[in-house]
Formats: structure tokens, sequence, C-alpha cells
């Protein structure tokens, strides 16, 4: 009976299996502890049997080829091993076999489309392993990175707790403390170091507020109210006075006096106080220095824009300075802009930013009532 070049391929290599297997044993590179280094053998085997039946049919097998290739990869992902190794052993696998192939007594133009086929079978082993590889290796790495993740956020959102309550508790004994120095103030006025006291406490008291009004403990209780945005403007500015007057800042106001709002009048003053601070910062080296307060009602809604003539924000903080703990200063806190946007949009409101070398602009927009 006449032989095809495959059938007598086949034949060769089903003769030779065992030099075969043992060549290409003692050149692969399995780990000591490897626990599937006793499979590795076989697997060999099996993938000879593959390559014997697709050179007697002239046909790469592919399903027969996914389901070898994702048992291998799985062993092979389990054993913690290279994946450099594992092509490696793979392509020393299929160079024994073509030295074998080329040993058969046929002509080059018949060896020729067995060849093709044996090497069709090899490409397709490989991508179906190294995809299937991949494929669980991406997903343990998401996975372990998610655990992670969940793990720091559980760990931030018990230190929130805590610490929020420890500061929640500085709050009375700090009001009851000012309340005095203030009584002090008035029966002795010209009792002296009582200003110094009375400054650090506001300063300490504004800290805890800021830091409650992140962690949402100052949300207590608390209800909305009307209001009028030229009231809030005005008490921000009385409050912030002396900073103004010792940085030697112009301010140029331009607020309507007709814009009412609904919310809390406490938080969108510090959304003005965090703003025009991080100016009066932003302007500290600068000569002439101008802060300039706009509030317009538009149909629907409320502009309000503080701008500055100081130095540009540089572009790659542009994306981030209203994220959490984001600041460029010594001593900075980086929450003045997290809690600002975070008061905005509690009160469905937008806030963005503009920097150019003129001016920085921070303009928040808010429902008209
Ligand atoms: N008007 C401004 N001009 C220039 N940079 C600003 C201005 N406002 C904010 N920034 C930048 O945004 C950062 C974050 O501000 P903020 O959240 O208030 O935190 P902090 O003031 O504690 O640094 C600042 O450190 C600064 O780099
Ligand atoms: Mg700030």
């Amino acid at each position: 009976m006449l032989q095809t070049a495959g059938e007598k391929v086949a034949d060769y290599l089903e003769t030779n299996r065992s030099l075969l297997l043992n060549n290409w044993s003692s050149k692969v590179i399995v780990g000591a502890t490897d626990p599937y280094k006793d499979v590795v053998r076989l697997n060999g085997s099996l993938m000879l049997d593959l390559v014997i039946a697709c050179s007697r049919d002239l046909r790469v097998d592919e399903d027969s080829l996914r389901h070898f290739a994702q048992k291998v990869a799985m062993e092979r992902i389990k054993s913690n091993a290279s994946i450099g190794d594992f092509i490696y052993n793979v392509t020393i696998g299929r160079s024994e076999i073509l030295d074998h192939m080329m040993r058969v007594d046929l002509p080059m133009d018949a060896l020729h489309p067995v060849w093709h086929t044996i090497n069709g079978t090899f490409d397709t082993f490989l991508y179906f392993a190294v995809h299937h590889y991949t494929d669980i290796n991406n997903r343990k790495i998401a996975e372990q990175s998610s655990f992670i993740e969940q793990s720091h956020k559980d760990k931030l959102t018990i230190l929130g707790q805590m610490s929020s309550s420890f500061v929640h508790e500085f709050r009375n004994p700090l009001t009851s403390v000012i309340g005095f120095v203030q009584l002090l103030q008035e029966k002795y006025p010209t009792l002296e170091y009582l200003d110094v006291m009375s400054k650090e406490l506001n300063e300490l008291r504004f800290r805890i507020n800021q830091f409650l009004l992140v962690s949402k403990r100052g949300d207590d209780h608390k209800e909305r109210s009307d209001f009028e945005m030229d009231r809030v403007v005005d008490e921000t500015l009385e409050f912030l006075y002396p900073m103004i007057v010792s940085a030697r800042v112009t301010i140029t106001l331009d607020v309507d006096d007709s814009i009412h709002l609904r919310g809390y009048p406490d938080e969108i003053r510090q959304v003005l106080i965090n703003i025009i601070m991080n100016s009066l910062d932003a302007l500290s080296a600068c000569k002439e220095k101008q802060i300039t307060i706009n509030a317009h009602t538009h149909p629907g809604q409320v502009i309000l824009s503080i701008s500055n003539n100081g130095p540009p924000i540089p572009p790659h903080m542009m994306q981030t300075i209203f994220e959490p703990f984001v600041t460029s200063k010594e001593l900075g806190t980086g929450i003045g802009l997290y809690l600002c946007r975070k008061i905005v949009l509690r009160h469905n409101g937008a806030i963005e930013c503009e920097s150019n070398d003129d001016v920085t602009t921070f303009r928040i927009t808010l429902p008209n009532t």
C-alpha cells in the first residue's frame, strides 16, 4: 500500500518515540520543586501524539490543541513557572521533531506540507497556552490588587472614624475656652496676650471644623436654610480681613445683591475662605496682588468666581488639585479644595479651575432659587 509523506513521517516519529522524548527531556528546564515535574514528560508525549496525528492527516486539530494548551497553562501557573522557560521547552521539542522528520527518506518538496502542518500545530499550541497563561495571571493580579485596595480602604475608614470622633471631642472644651477668653477680653481689655490666644484658638477651631466637614461628622442635625450670597461674601471678608490687610492684597468685589441660595451658608463660607486663603498663599511673592470676586445670576444658576493674578498652577497639578492630600506647600494639608468640591457638590453645583500666566480663576456654579 502506498503511503503518503505525512503517514511516513508519522510512522517514523512513532518508531523513534522514546529516543525523541529522551533527547527532549534531557534539555527541558523544569524547577526542582515544580509540583508538576513528573507530568512534564507525559505532556511531551501527549504533544508528540498530537503531532503524529496532525502529520498523518495533514491537518491542525485546533480543538484538541486548545484543550491541551489550557491544561498545560494551568499547570505552569500552579507551579509558578516562568513563561519563558515554558516557551523554551516547547521550542526545543519542535526542533527535535523537525530534526527527526528530516531523516525520513523523502524529497524536500514532499516533506514541505508535513513540515508546514507540524509547525502550525506548535504555533497554535503556543498561542493558546500563552493566551491562557496570561489571562489567568492577569486575573490573579487584578484580584490581588483589588484585595489590597479594599483592605487599604477599610483601614482608612477605621482611621477616619477614630480620628473624627477624637477630634469631635475637642470641640466642646474648645468652645468653652474660646468663650472664657472672650469674657476675659471684655473684663480686662488691656490684658496682654489675650489677643494672641484668641487668634490661635480661632485658628484651631477653623482647622477642627474643616476636618469634621471632611469626615462628615459636621453634618449632624443640620438643616438647609435660605441665605443671600452677598451676606456670605461680606462675612468671609470680615473674617479674613486681618490676613488680607497684612498681605497687602487689593480685593475687587462685584457681587449682585439679589442672589438667593438654599443650603448651608457656613459651608459656602468655608468654600470662600479656602479659595481666598489659597489665593493669598499664591500671591505671597507677587508685587501687585489682586483678588477679584464676582457673583452674578444667570437663568437658573448663579456663577461665583474668585480670581487672582498669582503664578499659574502647573498643568500637571490641574488634574489633581481637587483630590484629597494634594498640596504643593510645605505645611499644606491638601484638603482645602477637596472640601470645596465636596461642599459644592452637596449644593448640587460644580466647581472648576482655570489657570494661565495672567490669572487663576476658581468658578463655582450653583443652582439659583
Ligand atoms: N489660587 C491658587 N493659585 C495657585 N495654586 C493653587 C491655588 N489654589 C490652589 N492651588 C494649588 O492647589 C493645591 C491644593 O490646595 P488645597 O487643597 O487648598 O491644599 P493646601 O492649601 O493645603 O495645599 C495647593 O497646594 C496649590 O498647589
Ligand atoms: Mg488650601
